[in-house]
């Protein structure tokens, strides 16, 4: 059988990406460029800078993986993109490329939900995890626990109040003086911390019958403490390192309470963690510590696969291709607020 080659395109935030997905070979090439630079010195993403950016990577990008792959669009079967959650110029200019690529080639565009594929990553390395399993997805738009009942049938069993685990780091970082983004910056300085110097609050997690999460409260614990100690000029390094292993924490503490109970309430073996908070040492030590004894297997996307690329999209638009679940009309609207259990409902696919 001839194999379907899918292009995939992710620009939802401050990530540009490009992906070939073969049918047969698996992934065979991959891009990301990251923003990061450009953002840092607002200390957050600019989404109208992030939207120019794309603009002027994604076609350059498109070409550079081609090459790279000695591939050429007329081998392309259809192309995957982004269609949501995320920021709505960003997803716009990724829209419209790949909808006005497709259109020209006249072959199908297949709009995605960003993250269906994160929780879809791993497939990329290894055959599925057992389901029904728990997906814990943690990026710094959105912290949810998906129950995923089959590919494609996904509950959310609980999210967050509030701010996502991925915003509480760079929040923290900022008020830490730390770069952008904070994730990495806060789990760095807190290797050097010290144990039962601070404590900071772990919300709801008294609450056994909720599977939500809030992180408002804890950043707004942090803030007081910060105050505090600057007011009694002790917030030197070992000071910062100190405060960063506690937050770390409380925000791992939650993640990992919260994934345990949805595991019991839905007796569950298997466990995904994937989004970019993913990437947390912390955090992978402690799920495995918890989840192991009790016999459930926890499954991460290596770190490349654990942030945002586009890998994940062309393998969830070969999923989708082959329900046949398209972009019919070549529409160029997106959906920056998509809840991911309203992936099908709708017409074409945009919840
Ligand atoms: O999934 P992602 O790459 O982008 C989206 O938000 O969709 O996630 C980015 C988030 C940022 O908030 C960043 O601070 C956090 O993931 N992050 C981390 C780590 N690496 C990235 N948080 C904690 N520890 C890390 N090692
Ligand atoms: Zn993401």
């Amino acid at each position: 059988m001839k194999s379907l080659l899918i292009l995939g395109i992710e620009s939802s935030c401050d990530e540009t990406a490009t992906a070939i997905y073969d049918s047969e070979k698996g992934l065979i090439g991959h891009q990301v460029f990251s923003q990061i630079d450009l953002h840092k010195k607002y200390g957050g993403v600019v989404p109208e800078l992030a939207s120019r950016d794309h603009i002027r990577k994604l076609l350059p990008m498109i070409d550079n993986l081609l090459k790279e792959t000695e591939k050429s669009l007329q081998d392309i079967n259809a192309i995957a993109y982004t269609a949501g959650p995320g920021l709505s110029g960003a997803l716009l200019v990724g829209s419209v490329m790949s909808n006005g690529l497709a259109f020209s080639l006249g072959i199908p565009s297949v709009p995605i939900h960003h993250m269906e594929a994160h929780l879809l990553a791993p497939l990329l390395e290894q055959e599925s995890a057992e389901m029904p399993f728990i997906a814990l997805l943690v990026s710094g738009g959105h912290t949810l626990l998906v129950l995923v009942k089959s590919k494609g049938e996904y509950e959310l069993v609980g999210q967050t109040l509030d701010d996502a685990a991925g915003e509480a780091f760079d929040k923290a970082a900022k008020l830490l003086g730390l770069s952008y983004p904070g994730g990495p910056e806060i789990a760095k300085l807190a290797e050097m911390g010290k144990p039962d110097i601070f404590d900071f609050p772990r919300p709801l997690s008294r609450d056994k019958e909720s599977l939500d999460f809030s992180f408002s409260g804890l950043k707004t614990s942090l803030m007081y403490r910060v105050k505090q100690l600057r007011n009694d000029d002790a917030l030197d390094d070992q000071c910062r390192a100190d405060l960063s292993y506690a937050y770390q924490e409380a925000i791992v503490d939650s993640l990992v309470g919260k994934t345990e109970l949805a595991v019991v309430k839905y007796d569950i073996n298997s466990v995904i963690v994937a989004g970019g908070v993913g990437a947390n040492k912390q955090l992978r030590t402690k799920m495995v510590d918890v989840f192991s004894k009790k016999g459930v297997e926890v499954i991460y996307p290596s770190l490349e696969f654990c942030t945002d690329n586009a890998a994940m999209i062309a393998l969830t638009g070969l999923y989708r291709f082959q329900q046949g679940i398209i972009n019919e009309n070549y529409q160029i609207t997106v959906n920056p607020r998509w809840s991911i259990d309203k992936i099908y409902e709708g017409k074409n696919a945009y919840g």
